[in-house]
């Protein structure tokens, strides 16, 4: 079941994911989360770390499990996603370093990263739920477009869109990383529970064709319409504007 929850602001969007991850940790105080990184989850994670000072919520017993990293970026490069991380959620929160993990993005041996993060992943036991962001061109995680649905971790060539997109965090374009290692579709489709952020007019296409169009490795987040539990699509008015004009009552507000 997919519900679509309308905020006016992507300020007003990030705070309803922050309500829907704050929900798990109440029913749940060592839930496991999946965590995204990227423009969208940043206002909610903003207001975890409100709820937290607040002492409205805890991190002391949750693990977390990031979708993917960028090959090449060391842990402090500041646009790896291990940094970002740190940044705007894990040095504001008391969750424990060791129950954090991304992919290793410098490992030596990035097929056996792939496997090594399956691994770490498989341990946790099931994710409690999976944060999510949607790419202009339709990617969850760093699953591009394809003619197949990824399963595992895998490397990733990133393709032109995904870097175009991403040369914003970056002084130039050249200095995007072109590849990365990201949980696979079929991964993602195991948690029990999945939060879709998306912000913005430039979102409102693709979101569109992905919770309403055919389901096709071509917009890899349109399997989201065959997963098994609740998916919660916490957006803006920019980015459901064409679901809004096509789909009006499939929108909560
Ligand atoms: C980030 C990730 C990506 C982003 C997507 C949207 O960990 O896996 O799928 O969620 O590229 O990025 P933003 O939010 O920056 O538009």
């Amino acid at each position: 079941m997919i519900k679509i929850i309308y905020s006016e602001t992507a300020h007003d969007a990030g705070i309803r994911g922050a309500e829907v991850i704050s929900e798990v940790l109440a029913s749940k105080k060592n839930a496991v989360l999946g965590l995204a990184t990227g423009s969208s989850p940043v206002g909610m994670y903003t207001e975890l770390i409100r709820r937290y000072n607040a002492g409205e919520i805890s991190f002391a017993e949750v693990k977390s499990v990031n979708l993917d990293e960028y090959v090449g970026l060391s842990a402090d490069h500041d646009q790896s996603y291990a940094y970002f991380m740190h940044h705007n959620l894990f040095d504001h929160v008391d969750i424990k370093e060791e129950n954090t993990n991304l992919p290793n993005g410098l490992a030596a041996d990035p097929v056996a990263e792939c496997a090594r993060y399956d691994a770490v992943v498989a341990s946790m036991g099931g994710v409690d739920i999976q944060v999510l962001g949607i790419g202009n061109n339709g990617h969850i995680g760093f699953n591009e477009p394809d003619t197949h649905f990824t399963k595992g971790t895998g490397l990733v060539n990133l393709t032109d869109s995904t870097i175009d997109a991403n040369a914003r965090f970056f002084e130039k374009r050249e200095d995007v990383p072109t590849q990365a290692l990201s949980m696979g579709v079929g991964q993602i489709m195991e948690a029990d529970k999945i939060l879709l952020l998306a912000m913005g007019r430039g979102k409102a296409e693709i979101l569109e064709r992905a919770l309403f169009g055919d389901v096709t490795p071509s917009v890899p987040a349109s399997i989201l319409q065959f997963f098994k539990g609740e998916v919660i699509v916490s957006a803006d008015k920019e980015a459901l504007s064409v679901i809004l004009e096509k789909h009006p009552e499939a929108v909560t507000r």
